[in-house]
């Protein structure tokens, strides 16, 4: 990889696969460029943050500008962030892609795992907690998701392997910096 950077944005609902994805090109991103990546997950950032925020629009606006903040942060030590969020707005994807684009390329993944896939996962319980309407808003189910317009990939985990979906992201940031240099 040439000097320039990147920041990565992957996108999709709850239980797409997400945080799995951005671990994978963390540890992948290390051994091929040998460059630091930082791994920003909202939902534990929206819980380490002085007041801790829940799933209102107000509150997801606000942990998405905590995490644009920690995105710059991680650029300006020249490492590369991953953000893993469901960033349900277009809006808010905006904001970050805002923040990374002032010092680097922005690179975002949409995950289109079908809702029934997630559903079925279910990692956490919380599906049957929103069906229940014991969660309220719950992102798919309660509460709006704004399909991305124009992601630079885009993966389906319910189809595609990890380490498939992993070498496309490598590929293509390889690709983008490479010409953006
Ligand atoms: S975001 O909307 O603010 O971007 P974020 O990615 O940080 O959401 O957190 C999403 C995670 O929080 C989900 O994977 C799920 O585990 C959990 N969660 C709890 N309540 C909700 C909810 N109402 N809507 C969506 N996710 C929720």
């Amino acid at each position: 990889m040439k000097k320039n950077k990147v920041g990565i944005l992957i996108t999709g609902l709850s239980g797409s696969g997400k945080t799995t994805i951005a671990e994978k090109i963390s540890i992948d991103i290390q051994h091929y460029f040998k460059i630091d990546c930082d791994v920003i997950d909202g939902d534990l950032i929206r819980k380490k943050y002085p007041v801790v925020l829940g799933f209102s629009k107000e509150d997801r606006f606000l942990n998405i500008k905590n995490i644009s903040n920690l995105a710059k942060d991680s650029l300006t030590k020249g490492k590369i962030p991953i953000c893993a969020t469901i960033a349900p707005y277009i809006e808010m994807r905006n904001i970050l892609r805002t923040s990374i684009q002032s010092t680097a390329t922005f690179v975002m993944v949409y995950l289109k795992t079908p809702i029934e896939v997630c559903e079925s996962r279910d990692v956490k319980g919380l599906y049957k907690k929103a069906r229940k309407g014991k969660i309220k808003n719950f992102t798919g189910i309660s509460d709006i998701y704004e399909i991305p317009l124009n992601p630079q990939l885009t993966f389906d985990t319910s189809i595609h392997e990890i380490s498939f979906i992993s070498n496309k992201i490598i590929e293509f940031i390889t690709n983008v910096t490479y010409y953006n240099d």
